[in-house]
């Protein structure tokens, strides 16, 4: 291969490996953001399995000033609402209320109300995940490197229907117990 032909094929991997809309007020649309271990667990008895700090800060970071989607039980789940974020709970529970969260009775009426969000969060858990894949343009996921016994997992991601664009491998140390990988996915 000449150097020019080179040169163009590194432009090329380049670009594809580059999000453009990588970039804050652009949108980049409906977006699965999950921790999930090698088994694809997701949580045990409605909480989560393991605690890494980095991953909770920058799920704090990228969902801070949008609108986050999660199920019942995963709203069930928390303390409370989480701040600084538009908080909407799916439920089929017609009466269901809740302190600083709206209640939406499926997961397509959530997301018509959060139109002008120009990156909407489905935060889980598994039951919402697995409805929401078809309609999702992006997934964030923390793969975490060991496998966990759990009752709630995260479903198969068909390299089909999605591409991976950005891989950062987290090592294991004082503060988090765990190696684990933030993995960006764009649907194909
Ligand atoms: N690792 C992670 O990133 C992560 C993230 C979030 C949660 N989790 C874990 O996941 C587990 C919870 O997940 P889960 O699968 O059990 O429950 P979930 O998805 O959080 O919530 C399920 C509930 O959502 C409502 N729902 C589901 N589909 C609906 C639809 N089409 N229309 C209207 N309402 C609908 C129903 O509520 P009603 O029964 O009230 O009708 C259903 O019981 C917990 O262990 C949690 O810690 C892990």
């Amino acid at each position: 291969m000449n150097t020019k032909s080179h040169n163009h094929k590194l432009l090329l991997e380049t670009d594809e490996k580059t999000d453009s809309t990588d970039k804050p007020g652009i949108k980049k649309g409906i977006t699965i953001i999950a921790a999930a271990s090698e088994n694809d667990a997701l949580g045990k008895d409605n909480s989560l399995i393991w605690h890494i700090s980095d991953d909770l800060q920058r799920f704090k970071k990228l969902t801070s000033g949008h609108s986050i989607i999660m199920g019942r039980k995963t709203f069930e789940s928390m303390p409370r609402a989480l701040p600084n974020r538009r908080n909407i709970i799916v439920t089929r529970n017609k009466g269901y209320l809740a302190k600083e969260a709206e209640v939406c009775s499926s997961i397509e009426n959530a997301l018509s109300l959060v139109k002008d969000d120009m990156q909407p969060f489905i935060i889980g858990g598994g039951e919402i995940y697995r409805q929401s894949m078809a309609l999702a343009e992006r997934i964030e996921l923390t793969r975490i490197h060991d496998v966990f016994d759990a009752d709630t997992f995260f479903p198969n991601i068909p390299e089909t229907k999605w591409k991976l664009i950005n891989e950062e491998k987290q090592s294991k140390s004082n503060t988090n117990n765990f190696s684990f990988s933030y993995l960006t996915y764009i649907k194909i």
